[in-house]
């Protein structure tokens, strides 16, 4: 079936407006609902007012303004690590360290579950790559073990976008300190929603200082946009100097960096979204699989309920939207052929009666009897 794209007709929130009809929307990543808050509203209007809008050139010619360098500072200091950069998407991100860092010679291992982004940078590295299982952490040892590779790298997702589930960096933090590797974690699914200040699941481990690298898109909690990458200043200063996604881009807008600033203060000072965000995850969780459905191993925001065909996948969602309730059928190549889902994504201003009467839906249309 041909996918093609809804127009959402008003801002980001809990509940958003498709042809002329309010629906409770349970897909978006704008977990913390930092999308449409005023505070966001008010730091892209003053930053407008000053800096308008374009940076009309790249970083290295002379599109770098004080936002994007002020955004970099705050970032780097909120991850703990010597620098960051600032990057126009998570895609973008991930492309500039994937295929500039590891070179001929150097191994990538990424679990096989990990996001397009990073499976295709590092595709087009110079770097040989295996992917693993992350139920089945031996078979990282194994390549981790073999001494002809220059450079070792593990790349993760903190929490993976289709499943919910958590990457078990404790032992990666582990493996990679045996095997002398790099480890890359990508918090886009958790920054903003896990961890004391919000940081991500690396953070909510206590093994923040121990990842080498942190790739946060913001598109997601923070509902900004754009991406940081918070690395040694080694590594940043090799980024600037050879990432050919970095150098031949036009820079970021100076207001996405203003407004990363603005989401940055949201989640140190708003820390209440976190814990709603985590109550609501909790409750939808717990109603989904009182339901008897099938809602894998997630144990965060994102709750996939798997169904395992994709005509019925996308009947479910059609028919969810006609009760208007908005989300959306994910099928191959997005997720292995066999596990077709709905996935859907909690915010933290969902109500107990939203999030209910979700569940009320799911379970009627899900029912063995309904899909006779
Ligand atoms: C884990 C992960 N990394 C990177 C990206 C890409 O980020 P962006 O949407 O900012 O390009 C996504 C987006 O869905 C993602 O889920």
């Amino acid at each position: 079936m041909t996918r093609r794209c809804t127009s959402i007709d008003s801002a980001q929130g809990p509940t958003v407006v498709i042809d002329g009809r309010e629906c409770i929307l349970f897909c978006s990543n704008n977990y913390l609902n930092l999308a449409n808050h005023p505070a966001i509203r008010q730091a892209a209007i003053q930053s407008v007012e000053k800096y308008g809008w374009g940076s009309a050139a790249s970083r290295l010619i002379s599109g770098t303004m004080r936002p994007h360098v002020e955004a970099e500072n705050a970032w780097a200091e909120f991850f703990g690590k010597e620098s960051a950069l600032l990057f126009g998407s998570g895609w973008g991100a991930n492309q500039s360290v994937l295929t500039t860092l590891p070179g001929k010679g150097d191994i990538v291992l990424m679990d096989r579950m990990d996001h397009a982004s990073i499976i295709d940078a590092v595709k087009d590295s110079q770097a040989s790559f295996h992917t693993y299982r992350r139920d089945n952490l031996d078979r990282l040892e194994h390549f981790l073990a073999n001494p002809l590779y220059r450079c070792k790298y593990i790349v993760t997702e903190s929490v993976f976008s289709m499943d919910g589930d958590t990457a078990d960096l404790k032992t990666l933090v582990e493996l990679k300190n045996k095997y002398n590797a790099i480890l890359i974690v990508d918090e886009a699914h958790s920054v903003g929603c896990m961890g004391n200040r919000g940081a991500g699941l690396a953070e909510e481990l206590g093994l923040l200082d121990q990842i080498d690298m942190v790739i946060a898109p913001l598109g997601k909690g923070p509902a900004c946009g754009g991406a940081i990458v918070a690395a040694p200043k080694v590594a940043t200063d090799y980024l600037v100097n050879k990432a050919r996604p970095f150098i031949f881009t036009t820079a970021p807008s100076p207001v996405l960096a203003d407004v990363s600033l603005a989401a940055l203060n949201l989640i140190w000072n708003e820390s209440h979204r976190r814990i709603c965000l985590k109550q609501n995850a909790d409750t939808l969780r717990k109603q989904l699989a009182d339901s008897g459905l099938n809602i894998g191993q997630s144990t965060t925001h994102i709750i996939p309920v798997i169904i395992g065909s994709a005509a019925q996948s996308v009947q479910a969602a059609q028919q969810l939207k006609q009760q208007g309730y908005y989300l959306t059928a994910i099928r191959p190549p997005t997720v292995p052929a066999g596990t077709e889902r709905l996935r859907i994504s909690v915010q933290s201003d969902h109500t107990p009666t939203q999030i209910q009467g979700l569940c009320r839906a799911l379970a009627e249309i899900l029912s063995p009897e309904n899909k006779k």
